[in-house]
């Protein structure tokens, strides 16, 4: 069992894409473990994009994150991690594939609508960043016996 971390960033919470968002995690049967909406702090931003410093695109990154609320979430399952970014799509809009959030709504790859761990190490510090540990629920669902 994995935890990821997956984020609607404020694009996505502008277009009004949190429900169809979650509705697709929801619909691959992975299980929400914790969620919030809440606008990510500039020290908050500096830990999770902490390996992008440097990079071209970092201050618009830096900027446009904390613009606005962003939808938190955690989501356990089975190779969570791996499944998340599948239903994510690449990070460049123009190779996302259809049928991926991004491959389905995205324009832009610097407004590319939600983010996903890339590895257990990066979800376990990403959940860290966003969550207390009292804040993710264990539980679970009777039709995953099924499944
Ligand atoms: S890279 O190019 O290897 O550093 O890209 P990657 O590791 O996939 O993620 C980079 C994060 O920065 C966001 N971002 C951009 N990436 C590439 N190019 C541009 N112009 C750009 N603008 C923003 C990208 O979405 C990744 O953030 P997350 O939150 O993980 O999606």
């Amino acid at each position: 069992m994995e935890r990821t971390y997956v984020m609607v960033k404020p694009d996505g919470v502008q277009r009004g894409l949190i429900g169809e968002i979650v509705r697709r995690f929801e619909n691959k049967g992975l299980r929400l473990a914790a969620a919030k909406l809440m606008t990510v702090t500039p020290a908050q931003a500096e830990r999770h994009y902490q390996e992008h410093v440097g990079k071209p695109f970092y201050p618009d990154l830096m900027k446009f994150i904390t613009s606005g609320p962003v939808f938190a979430m955690v989501w356990e399952g089975d190779s969570a991690i791996a499944l998340a970014r599948k239903l994510i799509g690449k990070t460049d809009v123009t190779e996302a594939a259809p049928g991926t959030i991004r491959g389905d709504f995205a324009l832009h790859t610097n407004r590319n609508l939600v983010h996903g761990s890339d590895s257990p190490e990066s979800a376990e510090r990403e959940i860290g960043i966003f969550f207390a540990p009292e804040e993710l629920q264990s539980y679970s669902k009777a039709v995953e016996a099924w499944m």
